[in-house]
């Protein structure tokens, strides 16, 4: 799929921090990107911010992304920018280095090209000079994280064309930004200057030694930042004037613009001693936290205040939650249709069909041939293959071909006629490297801002209506997690709702379960301890796929349960500590369960990812750990990896805790969420939780069957 709006190429010179992040937002919304950076280190750089910004936009729209596009390095600016159907300029603020990029993309790009440039600086028409088209230059001033903040600032020089104003915008919308037009070239622009003014009152406050740089910040984030992520300074004081709105608001305050409570102009000097006393409480502040380390805890919390805002609609969230809509139109919108008149393209083994999107893709002969579905090659009513695949010749190659808009028709050299190929089960099944990455399922990881915004969904809709049902089937993949709310309270009711997915997977504790603190117990669930975050069942071989739990009493004291993303905790890992992840994925942990009648073992390593480093399985569970075999230098470095696991796991930023009530029934995917709850108190009351398992098969088949039937009443 393509969304529309996004160009297909992309021009990037400069890969810095600001260019870093466009690369990252502009192939995550499908565009080839060309990138000049004369750093030989860009590639690394860039290669990490795109893969850090993948996580965490998804992680924000939690929406079907396009295919992704393609990041390649280019030599020169004149290679980023020829071709391109956008360049955006992100060089170090120098006028004379910006200059030469512009001047040198300007010699080489199509005409109607939009350049933009991301300074914040420096004025568009000083930019303009030298070029052979200034009308397309407009400066696109993004702010950091690019991938995540939706704020563009659009400004055109003295040589403007509104073409170019619009083309820019319509750019920037398709991305999901939010472009802001101004009208005037002013230095600073207007985001800047007012970042400014507060930053010059900042360094005031510390260089006359009235507050430190963290009491600065303490005095911004527990207080007007937070209400700036929703409204303006103007809205504010708005309200501030309560029901008399401005007008009262300025009678009140107006007097006070004449006392002395900013410098504004007036700039302190920046003197050794002051410059001093900015480091040295700068890097107390950061309290020994690398630069990668607080990216990534800006990025949760950016990702978390935005989500939250999502749910109310508004401001930025409004924002996200329209752009996630787009996502999911285009999703399901495409239609696959090939260039031109149909251009199919015989080569020497295959058959390349170029789409109207500008994609190809490839089919080996032999491929197409074994994948005739006609009534000779497919039986009609099983939809099992009668085709003998190895009797086929391995050179069959096509007689004739013809497209017209729906279908391929071929006629075989083995004399086989009429083999008839939909252009829309061609396009799902190209073999490129890009679709086969995108056809992987997208899980969206999440931290504990999960909490701000449960998955939740009635129990009636589920079980009543099919559109429910498959949101709830979907929720459960995507996300891993979904409440089901509003159960009966019988014991019925827990198996009504699971049947409507699938059959019950029965283990060795029956086809359902009672969670309740009992006399003798064969599991430690079945106690009143804390069970710290796991995932069930480690000791088997398939461990069951889906959880539910259904919560029938709740009466006792403490005992809420936590939840943990499993993939999450391997994304943290991974980006804090790649020997530790190596590891997890590798040592496999033996595990065992063993009472009267069973004794069940397997052994298998913490994390399991699929071949292009996505995750399939997240294993853990301390209870059910059998002794390692291991070779003595392996021991200590494997207990402290498990031990590292367990700690990003049990994190403030990892853990949701939520209090199940009677009625609630939480659903949540086994082999990815751990899953845990605090200790209660049996004396003070009864506590009752019904449990069984669905597996990942029937789940996902579900899941096909109600799309198909979805799509088929669409
Ligand atoms: C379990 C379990 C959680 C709970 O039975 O495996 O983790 O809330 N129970 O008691
Ligand atoms: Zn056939
Ligand atoms: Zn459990």
């Amino acid at each position: 799929m393509r969304l529309g709006g996004v160009p297909r190429r992309v021009g990037l010179l400069g890969g810095g921090v600001i260019g870093g992040g466009w690369a990252a937002r502009f192939v995550l919304h499908g565009a080839d990107v060309g990138l000049y950076d004369p750093d030989p280190d860009a590639p690394r750089k860039v290669g990490a911010v795109v893969a850090h910004a993948r996580l965490a936009f998804a992680r924000l729209v939690a929406a079907p992304l396009p295919a992704e596009g393609t990041l390649t390095f280019v030599a020169t600016p004149e290679e980023a920018a020829a071709g391109a159907d956008f360049v955006q300029e992100s060089a170090p603020e120098r006028l004379d280095v910006k200059r030469t990029l512009i001047t040198r993309a300007d010699a080489v790009a199509g005409p109607s090209v939009v350049i933009a440039s991301s300074t914040s600086g420096l004025l568009p028409s000083g930019l303009q000079e030298g070029m052979v088209h200034p009308e397309r230059l407009v400066v696109g001033h993004p702010f950091n994280p690019v991938y995540l903040l939706p704020l563009v600032e659009v400004c055109a020089g003295a040589v403007r064309s509104a073409a170019a104003i619009d083309r820019a915008v319509a750019t920037y919308r398709a991305v999901g930004m939010r472009p802001l037009v101004l009208h005037t070239e002013i230095d600073g622009f207007v985001a800047d200057r007012l970042l400014e003014a507060m930053w010059r009152e900042a360094l005031w406050l510390v260089n006359d030694g009235v507050a430190t740089v963290s009491q600065i910040d303490d005095a911004i984030r527990f207080g007007a930042g937070l209400r700036w992520s929703s409204m303006g300074t103007f809205l504010v004081y708005r309200l501030a004037g309560g029901e008399a709105g401005m007008r009262h608001f300025m009678e009140q305050f107006g007097p006070t613009l004449q006392w002395p409570w900013t410098k504004l102009m007036d700039v302190p000097e920046l003197t050794d001693d002051l410059l001093d006393r900015l480091v040295a409480q700068s890097d107390e502040q950061a309290g020994g936290r690398s630069i990668r380390e607080l990216e990534a805890l800006r990025d949760d919390c950016l990702v978390a205040v935005m989500r939250g805002l999502q749910t109310v609609g508004f401001g930025a969230g409004e924002v996200v939650d329209q752009h996630a809509q787009r996502l999911r139109e285009a999703a399901q919108a495409f239609e696959p249709a090939l260039a031109g008149d149909g251009v199919v393209e015989p080569g020497d083994h295959h058959v390349t069909l170029i789409w109207d999107e500008g994609h190809r893709s490839a089919f080996h002969h032999l491929w197409l041939r074994d994948n005739c579905d006609c009534s000779e090659c497919v039986h009609p009513q099983t939809r099992e293959r009668l085709l003998d695949t190895f009797a086929l010749a391995p050179d069959v190659a096509p007689e004739r071909l013809c497209a017209d808009s729906e279908t391929l028709t071929v006629d075989w050299t083995d004399g086989h006629r009429g083999s008839r190929y939909a252009l829309s089960w061609l396009r799902e099944h190209c073999s490129c490297a890009q679709c086969r990455s995108s056809r992987r399922p997208r899980h969206r990881h999440w931290g504990a801002e999960l909490a701000a915004a449960l998955p939740e969904i009635d129990y009636a809709d589920v079980v009543a209506d099919d559109v429910a049902l498959l949101r709830f089937v979907e929720t459960v993949w995507t996300d891993g997690v979904a409440f089901v709310r509003r159960a009966p309270t019988c014991e019925d009711a827990l198996r009504t709702l699971a049947t409507r997915v699938g059959h019950v997977r029965a283990t060795n504790f029956g086809p359902e379960f009672h969670v309740e603190a009992m006399i003798e117990p064969n599991n430690v669930a079945y106690t009143s301890v804390e069970l710290r975050p796991h995932t069930d069942l480690v000791n088997h071989e398939a461990p069951p796929g889906v959880q539910f739990l259904h919560c029938l009493v709740a009466d006792a004291p403490g005992g809420a349960s936590t939840l943990v993303d499993g993939f999450w905790v391997a994304d943290r890992l991974r980006e804090r500590a790649p020997d530790t992840f190596r590891l997890l994925c590798e040592i496999p942990v033996p595990y065992r369960f063993h009472d009267a009648t069973h004794d069940l073992r397997w052994a298998a390593p913490v994390i399991s990812c699929n071949d292009d480093g996505t995750y399939r399985e997240i294993r853990f569970n301390n209870a059910l750990m059998a002794p390692l075999e291991l070779p003595v230098d392996l021991v200590a470095p494997t207990y402290a990896a498990l031990a590292q696991f367990d700690a990003i796991a049990r994190s403030a930023q990892g853990e949701v805790g939520v209090r199940l009530q009677p009625g609630d029934v939480m659903v949540f995917h086994n082999r990815r969420i751990l899953h845990g709850r605090k200790a209660f108190d049996p004396g003070g009351g009864a506590r009752h939780l019904l449990g069984l398992y669905v597996d990942i098969d029937e789940w996902r088949s579900t899941m096909r069957v109600l799309r198909r039937r979805e799509e088929a009443r669409t």
